[in-house]
């Protein structure tokens, strides 16, 4: 779907993004991670066109991204990490203009009104919208005209728990339905639950390329934290988890049942961020 190699781009005379090189499969959920201002926003709008003063080569859906045609918008769809919404129009009328531009069959607007819990407050003017509602909207403004790719900036920036839980409900619904989807946030958890494959970036360049698994679990050099009680008193014990077979005591509490708590303190995407990169998530 994407393949980049050899990118680089600056705004200034100073180099930023440098010689970036990664490819997307269909289907993939494909996030780039990374603090503000690392980058995300800029290899965005460079693999959606926006930005063509770069060097390397940057193809997408098969087409250098150098040499696009109208037609290729039809075929993207972007959810910009600040709502490009008309606010003094309805949802409805946001969703009927947007999907006018494409030539394309639009999208059922009902259906994805629906879907995302909208149907009942489309005649209402988007500036009456939650922070909330807005981004539901905004979501489903990329998805007027059907795309087979779907670039999502900070889907859930800004958004209380349950809006973020709902927009990452429909990132996965998007995904199971055979989208590719490139995600860019700075947050790990969206990062985790979501992507395929994650790409940490920093200062305009990729620091590491891999599975939130793999990323988590490159390094074994981590302990298991467990306790069980005896006379009454709750004892705690820490063992390398290379290392839980020879240990007696968990060994023994495990036939016996009689453990009260058991934790892997594995190390989280933001700890293994930080280590690989030195900066820290924000
Ligand atoms: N249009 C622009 N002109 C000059 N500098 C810009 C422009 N857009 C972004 N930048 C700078 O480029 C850097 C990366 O920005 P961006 O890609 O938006 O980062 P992110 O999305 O990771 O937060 C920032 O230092 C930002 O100030
Ligand atoms: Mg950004």
């Amino acid at each position: 779907m994407i393949s980049v190699s050899g990118l680089s781009f600056s705004y200034t005379k100073k180099p930023f993004i440098t010689n970036m090189s990664f490819n997307v499969s269909k289907g993939e959920i494909f996030g780039f991670l990374g603090p503000s201002g690392a980058g995300k926003s800029t290899v965005q709008k460079i693999l959606t066109g926006m930005l063509t003063s770069f060097t390397g080569n940057v193809s997408v859906l098969n087409t250098d991204i150098k040499h696009i045609e109208k037609s290729f918008y039809e075929k993207i769809g972007v959810d910009f990490e600040f709502s490009s919404l008309f606010e003094k129009m309805t949802a409805r009328e946001n969703l009927r203009f947007f999907s006018s531009l494409y030539s394309s069959p639009s999208a059922d607007i009902e259906g994805l009104l629906k879907k995302v819990d909208l149907h009942k407050d489309a005649d209402k003017k988007v500036s009456a919208f939650s922070k909330g509602m807005k981004s539901r909207l905004n979501f489903i403004k990329a998805l007027v005209h059907d795309p087979d790719l779907i670039f999502l900036d900070e889907p859930t920036s800004g958004l209380d728990p349950s809006n973020a839980a709902v927009m990452k409900q429909l990132i996965i619904e998007q995904k199971n339905l055979g989208k590719t989807i490139i995600l860019t946030t700075h947050n790990m958890y969206d990062a985790s639950e979501l992507c395929g494959r994650v790409a940490f970036i920093v200062d305009g360049s990729i620091k590491a390329l891999d599975s939130p698994w793999n990323l988590m679990h490159k390094n074994t050099n981590f302990n298991v934290v467990y306790s069980w009680l005896e006379n009454g008193e709750k004892k705690e014990r820490t063992v390398p988890v290379t290392q839980t077979s020879s240990d007696e005591k968990l060994q023994s509490l495990i036939k016996q049942n009689a453990l009260i708590s058991i934790h892997s303190c594995e190390p989280n995407l933001n700890d293994v961020f930080a280590e690989i990169t030195g900066r820290v998530l924000v």
